[in-house]
């Protein structure tokens, strides 16, 4: 069966997550569908989660300062020690109430133990602290 989408992250952008255009930079977005990957991710184990992949990443509209971006995540393969997870990224426009659909990831985090290496995140846990 097909798992819903859950909100994952919701954040405002601010005037340091901008280029010298105004908008905001792109890797600014990759580093929160990283952090959506890794919020889903933690769900289904409570050990260290490593970003393995991220594939490739088109952006549909710009994202402007104030703009509310929300990110939803997907899981769409289950693994043994890996899980992939899509990434929807929207925007509620500062002015306004338009929500522009930003772009779309799919990310794999790999659970490890604390030697790095891959285990299954079934796993009792291993990161409690
Ligand atoms: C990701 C990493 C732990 C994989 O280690 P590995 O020994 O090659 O992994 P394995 O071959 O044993 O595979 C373990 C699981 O990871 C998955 N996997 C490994 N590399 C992958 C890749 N590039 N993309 C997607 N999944 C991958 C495998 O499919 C497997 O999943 P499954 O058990 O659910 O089927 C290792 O390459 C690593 O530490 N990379 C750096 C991660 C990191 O630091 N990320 C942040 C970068 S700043």
């Amino acid at each position: 069966m097909e798992q819903e989408r859950a909100l994952a992250l919701r954040v405002v952008m601010m005037p340091r997550d901008t280029n010298v255009y105004g908008t905001v930079f792109g890797g600014v977005i990759l580093s929160y569908i990283d952090q959506a990957g890794f919020v889903e991710c933690r769900r289904h184990g409570r050990h260290r989660w490593v970003t393995a992949s991220m594939d490739r990443v088109d952006f549909k509209a710009p994202v402007q300062v104030g703009d509310i971006v929300s990110l939803y995540a997907r899981p769409t393969r289950m693994g043994t020690k890996s899980i992939t997870v899509q990434i929807d990224v929207e925007a509620e426009r500062y002015a306004g109430t338009e929500v522009a659909h930003v772009t779309q990831a799919t990310v794999t985090l790999v659970s490890v133990g604390p030697d790095g290496r891959p285990i299954p995140f079934r796993d009792p846990p291993t990161f409690v602290g």
